[in-house]
């Protein structure tokens, strides 16, 4: 961003610098040129033995563990289970040099995360390059992650022979694009606003994503919970239809994530999927706001309101699909006249349990 930009909250301010939170991480090199995922002191042997992925952590970083286990399952193809913090540590984990065990964690300070940490044998760490982030709603810390996930499952996928080095090139061309690209996303800030102008009083929200879109359904889920104190849910697409389809009315607003990556045929699987279940939420009435790729005109005729994003990978979309639905979720808590900073009752570490 060329000029200083003043900001009315922290929330604000932090979403504005994911470009830079995600371009850092993604490039940032030590002294002796090894970005954040070359430099952790594991042998390849180490990588190659590696069977199975256990991710661990709480709120907005464990929805940047579920984007993280389509990451690592469709590049390192290793099977990544994703659990509650709070809860993986009461489970009777099978311990191994099998076993990676991922906790993440934005603040490094929540209770039930490092509970978790407690139960691994060996720790190291990836350090993000998000910079401080005071406001309680998690914002460029999580699209950091998903950054730093992606470099992971790349580097575990090269490692292990999964993929040709060309590929991870062509991965890493198109991770460099990002911060552009979410830049371009920043520019939708009015239209945020005025979709909060025009949804701010609704109590119900669901919002919808399939495969990798499902961890920004749940984000954008809780961004809305926590910052505006509206009753909202994230749900596969598909889930809905089995029991939650009867709570939605013309009460009810539906965000569903319909991007698609038209050079992927399992992305167009899930997108021709995704438009049927539009198809069913409008049949009931339900109010649709539609997150959809530049161009797409297919979806504008079956919504009530689409926000464009521009088009990129699955596997990386995740990382502009989060930033309108966190626009939104700030615009309704401030025409609300909430502390989008300091929501009641909430932490930005919680450290208890
Ligand atoms: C909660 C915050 O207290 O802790 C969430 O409200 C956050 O926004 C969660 O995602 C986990 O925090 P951390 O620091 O472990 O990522």
């Amino acid at each position: 961003m060329s000029q200083a930009k003043h900001f009315q909250h922290y929330m604000l301010k932090e979403i504005y610098e994911q470009p830079l939170a995600v371009s850092e991480t993604a490039h940032e090199k030590d002294a002796s040129g090894r970005s954040l995922i070359e430099r952790v002191p594991w042998s390849l042997d180490e990588l190659k033995a590696l069977n199975r992925i256990c991710i661990a952590a709480s709120g907005t970083s464990r929805h940047a563990g579920i984007a993280g286990k389509f990451m690592l399952e469709a590049l390192a193809r290793i099977p990544t289970e994703v659990d509650f913090a709070s809860e993986f540590q009461h489970w009777p984990v099978v311990l191994g040099p099998e076993l990676l065990m991922l906790v993440i964690t934005q603040s490094g300070e929540t209770t039930d995360t490092l509970g978790a940490m407690r139960k691994a044998k060996k720790h190291v760490g990836i350090h993000t390059k998000a910079g401080p982030e005071l406001s309680v709603p998690s914002t460029k810390a999580f699209t950091a992650q998903l950054t730093a996930l992606f470099l992971l499952a790349l580097r575990l996928a090269e490692a292990r022979g999964n993929i040709s080095s060309e590929y991870a090139q062509q991965c890493a061309a198109e991770l460099a694009l990002i911060p552009e690209k979410l830049k371009s996303v920043l520019g939708m800030d009015q239209r945020c606003l005025e979709l909060g102008h025009k949804y701010w009083k609704h109590e119900d929200f669901f919002f919808a994503g399939r495969g990798v879109h499902y961890a920004i359904a749940m984000d954008g889920a809780l961004k809305l919970k926590e910052v505006s104190y509206i009753h909202a849910e994230g749900y596969p697409s598909g889930e809905i239809l089995h029991g939650p389809l009867a709570l939605i009315d013309d009460r009810v607003v539906v965000v569903v994530i319909a991007t698609c990556d038209p050079s992927d045929s399992e992305s167009i699987v899930r997108y021709e999927k995704t438009i049927s279940n539009i198809k069913e939420f409008k049949a009931r009435s339900g109010k649709v706001i539609a997150l959809a790729c530049q161009g797409d005109r297919n979806v504008e005729a079956l919504v009530d309101d689409v926000l464009y994003i521009p088009a990129a990978p699955d596997m990386l979309s995740p990382i502009l699909e989060i930033v309108p639905l966190q626009l939104l979720a700030y615009h309704i808590a401030v025409l609300r006249g909430l502390d989008v900073d300091r929501p009641r009752s909430l932490a930005k570490a919680v450290v208890r349990e």
